[in-house]
């Protein structure tokens, strides 16, 4: 099958998709679509790189990434010339949802479902925000109470994206871990946090299922079971 995978800026259920994905590469070809925030936060959980391991840049193989894709986002046009059997957008930030429901189509992902709409292509959703509370991991941080603000910083001597001052700038974070074990005082962390589901995000997944042509899930690995 030629698969269509969309990212959007969600860490709550990202390194999954990515694991998911990985496993559906084995026997299927994949073409990434990646948001802007998508872009981002997979280049904070160390993720933006290992992409490539999925979608080779070969065609119906290649990785197209919202900051370089224009306005009009030509290359979604494809969908309509039937180049792809399935649409599955895992994690779907609910930024994202939102826009579907109302049928805004003015990003590259909320493109992409319109396209595989149109073209009565399969589209598989995984929102991220869908009922009551979530555990979501948290970019690496510093830990203000642990950090001692040494005049010498291991961390910061060693970050090779100079990302860290007295905080991570996680614009230029790469999330490769180096500075973990670095810091004398373990100031510099990941962990969950807890998220609560707003209302209007739950309200729009329950209009998401009602939509034709898109099939909820509630988890990553059910792709898995349905393609
Ligand atoms: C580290 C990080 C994690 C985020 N995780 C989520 C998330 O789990 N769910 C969500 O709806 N938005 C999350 N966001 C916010 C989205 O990235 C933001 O709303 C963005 O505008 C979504 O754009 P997109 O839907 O085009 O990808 C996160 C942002 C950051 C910086």
């Amino acid at each position: 099958m030629n698969i269509v995978w969309g990212v959007t800026g969600a860490g709550h259920f990202l390194k999954e998709s990515y694991e998911v994905s990985k496993t559906l590469a084995q026997k299927h070809q994949i073409t990434t679509f990646v948001s802007r925030a998508g872009e981002e936060v997979l280049r904070m959980y160390g993720l933006l790189d290992k992409l490539a391991g999925i979608s080779s840049g070969e065609y119906l193989e290649e990785i197209f990434l919202e900051s370089e894709a224009g306005k009009s986002f030509p290359k979604t046009g494809r969908f309509l010339m039937r180049r792809y059997d399935a649409l599955v957008i895992s994690p779907a930030t609910s930024n994202t949802v939102a826009k579907i429901v109302h049928g805004v189509a003015d990003s590259l992902i909320t493109n992409v479902v319109a396209q595989a709409n149109k073209s009565e292509t399969p589209v598989y959703i995984v929102p991220v925000d869908i009922s009551g509370e979530t555990e979501s991991p948290l970019p690496y941080h510093i830990d203000r109470e642990l950090c001692k603000k040494c005049d010498v910083c291991p961390p910061k001597d060693a970050c090779p994206e100079h990302a860290i001052s007295d905080q991570i700038d996680l614009l230029k974070c790469t999330g490769c871990g180096v500075c973990i074990d670095l810091c004398p005082y373990d100031a510099i962390m990941g962990g969950d946090v807890r998220i609560k589901i707003r209302d209007v995000d739950i309200r729009n997944v329950e209009a998401l299922r009602s939509m034709n042509g898109i099939n909820v899930l509630e988890h990553p690995s059910e792709i898995l079971t349905v393609l």
